[in-house]
């Protein structure tokens, strides 16, 4: 047998490598940052990397950069404001070490770079995020130390249980509270007028020639819109705002029907005073089917560790840059990392959930490619929206189901009802349940259509992240989503044994 690796290396004698004789390959080091005082020191100057695949399979003809602001020590673009809007707040005098509590209202990074500032700093910080943002967002806060309130991702800005109105009335209740507000602090633009921007110039020595980044609070992009402009005038600076946001003009471009979008991070249902839209020539829509598969493109294609609104920036720029010529430079803007969503479109069973990526055939398992019908669904019991959490809990151990399915007056599923849910929420939020069913009733859950012709292959898929998928049945009609049932891993392994006999 040979004793030889494959990569030609011997491993016959024991001895260790003489390392001093070998090629090597030394980078040259920064003399001038031997140490950093703090992590908060390392926030910025991260790196411009040219794209190699992506704009070549694409036919896309300018220079494409990545500005990899997902390795900021948070793991966002959004470091640089939060640590901004700290020193400047204790400039001022407004934020004292040990004494003031940071309050804020976010879409988790600008929590996770404030949480970070308050880690090093002795603050104590308290973020009120949607529901929506991930759970990777939430346990990084935890990890800082943060304490965490979460709001329903469907409450619009004004309404009172909006994580920005939430944020407001915890902030009048706790003493030395400050919310340092990145909807309306200068200092969010500025610090990418100052940092992100000087960088990007400085990279491309003062030639560029498009910048595409996507729209959130709009810091980013009218920071760096702002200062590039006056550098590089002739620079087109375009902004990527998702379906089912307002941020973009002319209003056109926002009329949908989408109400919903799993990107996280861009996107507003109201004009923060951190945009400036006279600097962006030109808007971009984006949606979640063409941003995540971006996303998933940009790490396996280019090894960009990176998040969702940076698949959005992606495809956006692809879009904007169809008409720049060789040798033209285009940057765009990757915001976030990968860790905020290793169970989110990281996932393939997730993706598939939400039809962004489709379920592969799979002709050695008996059942997998077969449909779904009603033989194999288990009833759950319906209660109506109007229906107390008690008396949902009630049926709930009467039934012995996982599940309760919460309808409306026309008989449409509007949610789920489990304990485990109910629990949390309590257990979270401090509520009770004497507060309506609505609080309790999970709006987003994992499902097949009856009329959909979904396979079992899916259903299986879909119970490596769920406990149990959820049944229904739409009526082509009226549109009318009626609740079917349930499905758990039981289930299936009943009906699918029974069927071949065993
Ligand atoms: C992941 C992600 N992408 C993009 C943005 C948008 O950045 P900005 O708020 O500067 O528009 C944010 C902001 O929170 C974000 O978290």
């Amino acid at each position: 047998m040979s004793n030889h690796v494959e990569n030609g290396f011997s491993n016959e004698s024991q001895k260790f490598f003489n390392l001093k004789e070998m090629p090597h390959i030394v980078k040259p080091l920064d003399r001038n940052q031997k140490i950093q005082p703090d992590i908060l020191h390392v926030i910025g100057n991260t790196p411009l990397v040219k794209l190699s695949k992506i704009p070549k399979d694409e036919g896309i003809e300018c220079d494409i950069y990545a500005k990899c602001e997902f390795l900021n020590p948070g793991g966002s673009v959004k470091d640089r404001i939060a640590y901004r809007m700290v020193l400047d707040a204790e400039s001022k005098g407004i934020l004292v070490p040990g004494k003031s509590v940071i309050v804020e209202p976010t879409s988790g990074n600008t929590g996770i770079g404030l949480a970070l500032a308050s880690a090093v700093k002795g603050y104590r910080c308290i973020i009120v995020l949607p529901e929506k943002m991930s759970d990777e967002k939430v346990n990084t806060l935890l990890a800082l130390g943060a304490e965490i309130i979460r709001t329903p991702t469907e409450a619009a800005s004004v309404d009172p249980d909006s994580n920005i109105m939430v944020a407001h009335r915890l902030a009048k209740e706790i003493p030395n509270a400050v919310i340092l507000d990145q909807y309306n602090n200068p200092c969010n633009p500025l610090a990418h007028y100052d940092s992100t921007a000087e960088e990007i110039l400085w990279s491309l020595d003062d030639s560029v020639d498009m910048v595409v980044i996507g729209a959130g609070t709009s810091g980013t992009v009218s920071g760096v819109g702002n200062k590039i402009k006056e550098r590089c005038p002739h620079c087109v600076v375009v902004a990527v705002d998702p379906l089912g946001s307002i941020l973009a003009v002319p209003d056109e471009l926002n009329q949908t029907d989408v109400s919903y979008y799993e990107v996280e991070g861009i996107g507003y249902d109201f004009l923060p005073k951190s945009l400036d839209r006279s600097v962006i020539d030109r808007w971009v829509k984006s949606d979640d089917v063409g941003a995540l598969r971006m996303a998933r493109r940009l790490i396996r294609d280019e090894g960009l560790l990176c998040g969702g609104s940076s698949g959005a920036a992606m495809w956006g720029a692809l879009q904007a840059a169809k008409g720049l010529k060789a040798g033209q430079k285009c940057v765009v803007l990757l915001p976030d990392n990968i860790r905020n969503y290793m169970t989110k479109f990281i996932s393939d069973q997730w993706m598939e959930a939400r039809g962004f990526k489709d379920v592969a055939k799979n002709d050695k398992i008996s059942w997998w490619n077969s449909i779904v019908t009603e033989e194999i669904v288990q009833p759950a019991h319906s209660i109506p929206h109007t229906a107390s959490p008690t008396e949902a809990l009630a049926t709930l151990r009467k039934t012995r189901a996982p599940l309760l399915t919460v309808t409306n007056d026309k008989g449409n599923i509007v949610g789920i009802f489990t304990a485990d849910y109910a629990r949390r929420r309590l257990a979270n939020l401090a509520g009770s349940t004497a507060e309506g069913l609505d609080k309790f009733t999970v709006k987003k859950y994992y499902s097949v259509d009856l009329a959909k012709e979904n396979t079992l292959g899916q259903v299986s898929r879909l119970l490596d992240i769920s406990p149990f998928v959820v049944v229904v049945k739409t009526d082509s009609s009226n549109n009318i989503q009626r609740p079917a049932g349930v499905i758990t891993s039981e289930d299936l392994l009943l009906y699918t044994s029974e069927r071949n006999g065993h």
